[in-house]
């Protein structure tokens, strides 16, 4: 049997742009190029791919939090290294760059099979707004600036920026800081839809291992199941999502090991223990 521990910890050693910690649960992955403003450049985008891939499936990590090192959740794509220096390569290695962007940035994260938090520490720019998105909930400091700034350095938001910020932001922010590239604080990142809540940048850290706390209490493949099936129902009509959910929902009690939908009706219409309104059923027992 492989180690996946270990494996992923030798990843991890090796890592020049990206950080993993494990801490009761919770994988704090942190982009790690504080000096660049933690700039997403091809090298990172290949580190995080890894680490994503590893941390699948690696145990010790229940929820995975995504944030980045110092000052800055992250300044968008690095505009030297993505842009600038890929300018003159052949078509194959730029689509083979663009590739690896957007293979950990959406195509991964996503669908991720865990649930995943953006902890918006600090500068957000551009091209983080595709993970930002693709994270399941989002937590920003209220003094974190946020930018779609591809307009002020003459480019439109690319990437899957704009299909990001479609998904989340209400559509007259979205046109609004995508036409004026105006920088926007936590609390109006809340406010259009961005990220779930806004706190002071001292109570981040705090409210968001609140939240992964509370994910982490939950049955793992009914909340991978639930998140992946609202996220894959967006394009589907009426009539095809009820179907596919009744697919999906005879599919998680199949694979279900722990049998959360049987224990969650005994502990209400048989103990009368639990609620489900109010309360989670008691997995342990
Ligand atoms: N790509 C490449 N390098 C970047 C970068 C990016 N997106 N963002 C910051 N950096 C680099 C700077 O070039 C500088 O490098 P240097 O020390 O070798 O000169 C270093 O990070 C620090 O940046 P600086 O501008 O001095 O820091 P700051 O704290 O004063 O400002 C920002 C921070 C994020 C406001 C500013 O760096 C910025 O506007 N970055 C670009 C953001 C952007 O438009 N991103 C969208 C890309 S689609």
């Amino acid at each position: 049997m492989v180690d996946n521990a270990a494996t992923a910890d030798e990843l991890f050693a090796r890592l020049t742009t990206v950080k993993v910690e494990f801490d009761e649960g919770i994988a704090w992955v942190t982009m790690n190029r504080p000096e660049k403003r933690n700039a997403m450049s091809p090298t990172l985008n290949r580190e995080m791919l890894e680490v994503l891939e590893a941390l699948e499936f690696d145990e010790r990590c229940g929820v995975l939090v995504l944030t980045g090192a110092g000052d800055s959740f992250t300044a968008g794509m690095d505009l030297k290294e993505y842009f600038r220096e890929t300018d003159n390569a052949p078509a194959s290695v730029k689509l083979k760059i663009r590739r690896a962007a957007g293979e950990w940035q959406w195509r991964k994260l996503r669908l991720y099979p865990k649930p995943t938090i953006a902890m918006a520490n600090g500068w957000c720019f551009g091209g983080g707004f595709s993970p930002l998105v693709a994270c399941d909930l989002a937590i920003a400091a209220d003094e974190a600036t946020f930018g779609l700034s591809e307009i002020n350095w003459g480019i439109i938001p690319a990437g899957t920026v704009t299909r990001a910020v479609a998904e989340v932001m209400n559509h007259r922010a979205a046109l609004y800081y995508i036409m004026t590239g105006e920088p926007f604080g936590g609390q109006v990142a809340r406010e259009t839809g961005l990220v779930n809540e806004s706190v002071p940048l001292a109570r981040l850290r705090e409210r968001t291992r609140e939240l992964a706390k509370v994910l982490l209490g939950k049955n793992p493949t009914v909340i991978r199941q639930a998140k992946n099936a609202f996220k894959r129902i967006g394009v589907m009509d009426w009539d095809l999502a009820e179907d596919y959910l009744a697919a999906k929902a005879e599919q998680t009690a199949a694979q279900d090991p722990e049998g959360g939908r049987n224990k969650g009706m005994k502990q209400f219409l048989d103990e009368k223990s639990i609620r489900p309104g109010l309360d989670t059923y008691r997995r342990d027992s």
